[in-house]
């Protein structure tokens, strides 16, 4: 099994860069997997923005289940952390996270220097932090019908009259254990040839045995019954015609099917990782 950097590039210029950054920053905007909250949060990022006013956005929600979601967010109020979630798919996740912005941009207007709100988003490659990005930047242009603002420099779009976006996302790769290079496998933000896909796919297919969820890969695979994890991918291997030229089940290439039938939201959702309970 693999552990260690999963990311290419480097961890210290990357938080260095981020710390830099952090200097001209009022709002730091956490992005997280909604199905994998724990293992898509870097650890280094506590230290980091102990200081700073902070955001954590649940990302990719219409891919995780509603009820998990929500226990996540009761857990992080418990920590006193303020988090939503979000997905482009849906306006009413936008709505909610332009009128935080708009309540920051108050704050920060009634404060000392009358300024912008100036803002980042952070999180590991993948979890879709360009993606959010161009999102604000297209609104902008639709906003104002002109071209998004730029001070400072290239690096800031103006994404309202009020509101800065430092436009390249705070990138970490964290050093991570084997169980989160598994996790972060299942949701695709490692890059294939990086994991080992064939053990996160039996991981994926015994989550869904675990949450009593088989029905959805039956639905999906056309099998008339299920079994332990190992049965059911070999099985999935046969149904979709993923041979060896001797016929044997190809697991390099099952494992890929199952990974990208779950990423792409065809295997139903399912949250892997449940919020730790709250008192
Ligand atoms: P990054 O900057 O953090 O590295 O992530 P990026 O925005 O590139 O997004 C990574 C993938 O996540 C993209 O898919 C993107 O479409 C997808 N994504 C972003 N936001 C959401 C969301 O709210 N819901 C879902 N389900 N997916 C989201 P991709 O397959 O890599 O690219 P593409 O085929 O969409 O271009």
């Amino acid at each position: 099994m693999m552990s260690g950097h999963w990311y290419p590039g480097s961890m210290s210029k990357a938080m260095n860069q981020l710390r830099e950054d952090l200097k001209a920053i009022d709002l730091v905007i956490e992005l997280l997997d909604a199905r994998i909250p724990h293992s898509s949060r870097n650890p280094a990022f506590y230290d980091l923005f102990k200081h700073k006013k902070h955001l954590i956005l649940l990302h990719k929600a219409d891919r995780a289940e509603n009820k998990r979601t929500e226990a996540w967010l009761k857990y992080y109020d418990s920590l006193d952390a303020e988090a939503m979630a979000f997905s482009v798919q849906g306006k009413h996740y936008l709505d909610q996270l332009l009128k935080f912005l708009k309540k920051e941009e108050k704050r920060i207007r009634s404060g000392r220097f009358k300024r912008p709100l100036r803002m980042i988003f952070v999180g590991i490659p993948n979890v879709g932090k360009s993606t959010l990005i161009n999102l604000f930047v297209r609104k902008a242009v639709t906003k104002t019908g002109n071209r998004p603002g730029v001070t400072r420099g290239k690096q800031w779009i103006r994404i309202m009259p009020n509101m800065e976006l430092l436009d390249t996302p705070g990138i970490l790769r964290p050093k991570i254990d084997e169980t989160t290079v598994r996790s972060l496998a299942a949701v695709g933000a490692i890059p294939a040839g990086r994991a080992d896909i064939y053990d996160a796919a039996l991981w994926l297919l015994s989550c869904y045995l675990e949450q009593a969820r088989s029905e959805l890969l039956k639905m999906k695979y056309s099998l008339c019954e299920t079994g332990p994890a190992e049965a059911i991918f070999e099985k999935i291997g046969l149904s979709q015609g993923c041979l060896q030229s001797e016929g044997q089940v190809d697991n390099e290439r099952t494992a890929a099917l199952i990974l990208r039938d779950y990423q792409n939201g065809s295997l139903g959702k399912l949250t892997l990782e449940e919020a730790p309970p709250v008192n």
